[in-house]
């Protein structure tokens, strides 16, 4: 961040800076090229509620442990417990009151079955002293929450009985051969899950439930300020705390299971790692969840970066379950985990097999204890289940999966063309040219620098001549400057977040100097900041142009741990502190609202955003921030795209070529080898790097990475299906393998290797010496083919392969086909009427099968029923073409196979046919015709092709082989 600043003083536009500012900016000087600062940021220990419940975690382990006596109930120490006669079964929710045996405080505790077998755990106080932040479901939840498919009350049933001595009310679900059921333990209160009578997913039997009730603030000399509770200092800064300690927090189990993933986002492996010590290999600090800009980030650090996602899942080769603890305020989660738990053998079924368990610990500061337990049993419930909660992520505009370049900054209008037009030169497809803050006169977003960007919309038309867009970057801090029509409108109408005591706004330090901040948590200021992307008020804008929001942790320069004071307020009075990890989320939004609504019929917007949380997927696509030029980032990138991915958030991909530093020709051209299989491919650099466009490696590196990004661009159509699929499944877009192989245990810490949907394994080569081996490990009784060469290989196995910087290992699951479109054109745009050509990659079986789907790629058209979806089989050397199911036939539909009518399938290959065959019979509404077929390769690996078959997209046909 401090190079950001260097450069930014450095610009002629500045304007007034105060001294102040200035102090800062020299002591931030001194950070430059230094790793990250560890002490800008808080641990558990320096943040004060996280170490009460640390702190208390540590004694109840230990009093738990001496408890335990391995009996189906769990024996805690745990001071909680249910109220007599206080459990009730009202529709489909049990309410029970659950109180501390000192404190007297009774809590209300609600828990919910949901349709899908999802349980909704609620607790706060029955009376709290003061409401707590309860909006987070209407922010986060589809249709507000107000949509959720409870189960119907008929088909749950409450039983209370003793067990092992101890009260239990247990609810069950029926839900077709399955039996989903919750037992609550009375006292001391814990919950288990139970899938067919087994526990998966178990809350407090470690006894670490703890809910600081909001209470009075004792006389000052009495008031714990030692630990934090009613007020803390960190480093220079004090939070007023005007609530006193409000958090809670609780132990969550995952009963037979080693492996854990999600809550992004940290730069650890994909696999979360133990964050209690003990091992080498452990953290000793817990995962934490608070948005934050985090200059230089470490690796294989459990530390809050830009976006948080409080969802977690957890597989074994039984099954897949999920939680998701629907908080905004700052989260830790420990993580540990046993070999083998007391349940063990209760649960084994006779079988000597030791049960593991993962065990975590989740804290957070304020709210409300609101927690979604997924019960799966597989990968694909677990993401239908949290689809139905937040929504899954919706079809992007076509082009925004396409090549992005993009740097910090491209210095006018006659750099953005020169850059545009030799990427056309060196035929390198491309998207969206980006600017950045420099754009702009002097950091007031909306604005142009007029004496570099003279004619705006002229540059964007150009642009557009061959498809291609612009993106600008509109951060949410505001320069405080009354001749800034932004400033001055948001002003008058008292639309900024207020400092702690609402009385001014809150002001603080960003790119522009003094600024101040939007509070999207008031609807009048989000409709206002959307207009504002309208192209009446955004000055000289077209339709052509998009956006990035960046800084939205919010980034505040000068604030405690670089963001907002916890203590400031926002609309309806609620503190900072009880939203933070949603404030950017809301921008984006904001920002996405806009877009949409600009243009009528609306278009689909693009808004790539920093920060996010849960639900962040709705708006847009998210980057990883700010990452290095060394091998070690081009790594860290896999499980961070893939972690984002486990936990819902799809459209993400890391800077190409990483963000700080001069990546060499081999670490370039080796990023935009893997960069072409994140979901969001762009390429960034930092504005003290050195200008790294591909044609300025020269060859062979130019040549690699054209190729490279050519590939992306074959594979459009495939990407394009896949989120499609996403976005009515909820399915992650690329895959750690143990989505695909589920029960093959020894992928399940897989990162080396990923899958790309389910028909492409990407194993990349991310070592600084180009030229080595690297092992593959084809996973399950299939065939798998290279998907250049078409070379097979037949899974399960491990091959060892010599690469050199020109071999790039990807290869085609067998059984899969894929459509691609393979004319080389300027844009993506320019390849909407090109024909395809289709692979059949022939299974085991010697069958295959895929999907194909395409719309306009920009308008909302499809949501009745303007696009083609067609299910391609192969089956008996048959590829046949149907409509999908989702199809129907609407006046749209119609309409549009109208416009495609033309587009047909320009080839199709069929690799890994086995008999040679001669000719190819193509029918076609009644009509038929025989193709000679032409082979290519060796025998095994065969590949036979059929020129031209011209059947039509959006046509019924066959092509049989004989
Ligand atoms: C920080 C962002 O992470 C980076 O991508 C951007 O270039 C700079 N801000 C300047 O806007």
């Amino acid at each position: 961040m401090t190079n950001l600043i260097t450069a930014q003083i450095s610009t002629p536009k500045v304007g007034y800076i105060s001294v102040l500012y200035l102090a800062a900016v020299s002591s931030l000087l001194a950070q430059v090229c230094s790793a990250v600062k560890r002490e800008d940021f808080r641990t558990c220990e320096q943040s004060a509620f996280c170490n009460r419940h640390r702190v208390f975690a540590e004694t109840m382990l230990k009093k738990t442990q001496a408890l335990d006596k391995g009996s189906t109930i769990p024996q805690t120490a745990s001071p909680y417990s249910v109220l007599e006669n206080s459990v009730s079964l009202d529709g489909h929710t049990l309410v029970a009151s659950v109180q501390h045996s000192e404190e007297k405080i009774p809590l209300k505790f609600e828990l919910s079955f949901m349709e899908s077998g999802v349980v909704r755990f609620r607790a706060q106080e029955e009376e709290p002293l003061t409401p707590r932040f309860d909006d987070t479901q209407k922010l986060v939840l589809r249709e507000e929450g107000t949509a959720l498919p409870y189960a119907s009350p008929g088909s749950i049933e409450l039983v209370t009985e003793v067990i092992d001595k101890v009260t239990t009310h247990t609810v069950s679900y029926l839900k077709g051969n399955s039996t989903f059921s919750v037992r609550m333990a009375e006292s001391p209160w814990s919950l288990d899950y139970l899938v067919d009578n087994k526990p998966t997913i178990r809350l407090n039997t470690k006894g670490l439930f703890r809910f600081e009730y909001l209470r009075q603030k004792p006389a000052s000399d009495e008031a714990d300020t030692a630990s934090g509770e009613w007020e803390e200092k960190f480093k220079t800064w004090t939070d007023s705390k005007p609530n006193g300690p409000e958090s809670f927090g609780m132990d969550i189990s995952f009963s037979g299971f080693e492996h854990v993933y999600g809550i992004p986002e940290h730069s650890s492996p994909l696999s979360l790692k133990d964050t209690r010590g003990g091992d080498k290999n452990a953290y000793d600090q817990p995962y934490r969840l608070y948005n934050l800009d985090v200059f230089e980030y470490e690796l294989d650090n459990p530390m809050a970066l830009y976006g948080s996602i409080p969802f977690m899942v957890a597989h074994n080769a039984e099954s897949t379950v999920g939680v998701f603890w629907m908080n905004a305020a700052e989260t830790w989660i420990d993580v540990t985990r046993e070999k083998s738990n007391t349940l063990g053998s209760l649960f084994s079924r006779g079988s000597t097999k030791q049960m593991p368990a993962v065990n975590t610990h989740w804290v957070s500061e304020s709210g409300v204890l609101d927690v979604f337990l997924l019960p799966g049993p597989n990968t694909a419930d677990v993401y239908r289940q949290y689809a139905e909660l937040v929504e899954p992520t919706p079809l992007p505009r076509a082009f925004s999966l396409g090549y992005h370049q993009c740097r910090w900054n491209y210095i006018d209008q006659e750099d953005v063309l020169s850059v545009s037009s030799k990427l056309e030169e060196h035929e390198i497809p491309y998207d969206v040219i980006w600017l950045d803050i420099e754009h702009t006169d002097g950091k007031r977003y909306f604005t142009w620098d007029s004496a570099k960007f003279p004619d705006p919309t002229a540059m964007q038309n150009e642009l557009a001549r061959a498809g291609h867009k612009l993106v600008n970057v509109v951060d949410p801090h505001i320069k405080r400057d009354s001749a800034y029509r932004v400033w001055k409108e948001a002003s008058d109408n008292g639309y900024f977040v207020k400092t702690r005591d609402g009385s001014e706004d809150f002001q603080g330090w960003c790119w522009p100097g003094d600024s101040n901040w939007v509070d999207y948590f008031n609807p009048d200021a989000c409709k206002w900041i959307s207009e504002q992307f309208h192209i009446d008020h955004y000055n000289q804008s077209t339709e052509n142009l998009f956006v990035w929001n960046d800084m939205n942790e919010p980034s505040v320069f000068n604030g405690p741990e670089i963001t907002m004071d916890k203590d400031a307020r926002h609309h309806g009075g609620w503190e900072h502190r009880d939203v933070h990890n949603i404030f950017g989320m809301l921008y984006h939004k904001a920002t996405a609202d806009g877009l949409r609504t600009r243009e009528s019929p609306s278009k689909r917007p693009f808004v790539l955003s920093r920060a996010y949380f849960a639900g962040s997927q709705r708006y847009g696509a998210i980057w990883t921030g700010d990452n290095t030029a060394e091998w070690s980032h081009l790594q860290a990138s896999i499980p961070m795209v893939l972690s984002n991915n486990v936990a819902g958030l799809h459209f993400i991909g890391a800077d190409v070529g990483g963000f700080f530093g001069n990546p060499d020709q081999k670490l370039l051209t080796r990023w935009y080898q893997l960069g072409i299989w994140y979901p969001f491919f762009r390429a960034h650099a930092h504005i003290d790097t050195k200008r790294r466009e591909p044609w300025l490696l020269g060859e062979p590196y130019l040549s690699h990475i054209r190729d490279a990004i050519r590939e992306r661009y074959r594979l459009l159509p495939y990407w394009y299906t896949l989120f499609r699929e996403a976005s009515i499944t909820g399915m992650p877009i690329v895959r750690p393998m143990w989505i695909e192989f589920p029960l093959e245990t020894k992928l399940f810490a897989e990162q080396d290797a990923f899958m790309v949907g389910s028909a492409i394994m990407v194993v990349p080569a991310t070592d600084s010496n180009t030229n080595q081996v690297i092992d593959v490990a084809f996973p399950s009784q299939e065939n798998w083919y290279d998907i250049k060469t078409h070379a097979s290989y037949i899974g399960p196995a491990k091959r060892q392969f010599s690469v050199d910087l020109s071999t790039t290992l990807v290869f085609a699951r067998g059984g899969s086909v894929i459509a691609t479109r393979e004319r080389h054109r300027s844009s993506s745009d320019l390849m909407k009427r090109d024909p395809f050509t289709v692979y059949v990659y022939v299974g085991r079986n010697g069958t295959a099968g895929g999907r194909l789907y395409v719309d306009d790629g920009d308008t909302y058209d499809y949501e009745q029923g303007a696009f083609i979806e067609r299910e391609l089989s192969f089956s008996e050397a048959k590829l046949t073409s149907r409509a999908s199911t989702q199809t129907k036939d609407t006046p749209a539909y119609q309409e549009y196979l109208k416009k495609m009518a033309t587009v047909r399938v320009e080839r199709l290959v069929v690799v890994g046919l086995r008999n040679p065959l001669t000719k190819a019979t193509v029918a076609e509404n009644g009509v038929t015709r025989e193709i000679e077929l032409s082979y290519r390769g060796a025998a095994n690996d065969a590949e036979c092709v059929v020129r031209d078959p011209a059947v039509h997209i959006g046509e019924d046909w066959e092509i049989t082989l004989s």
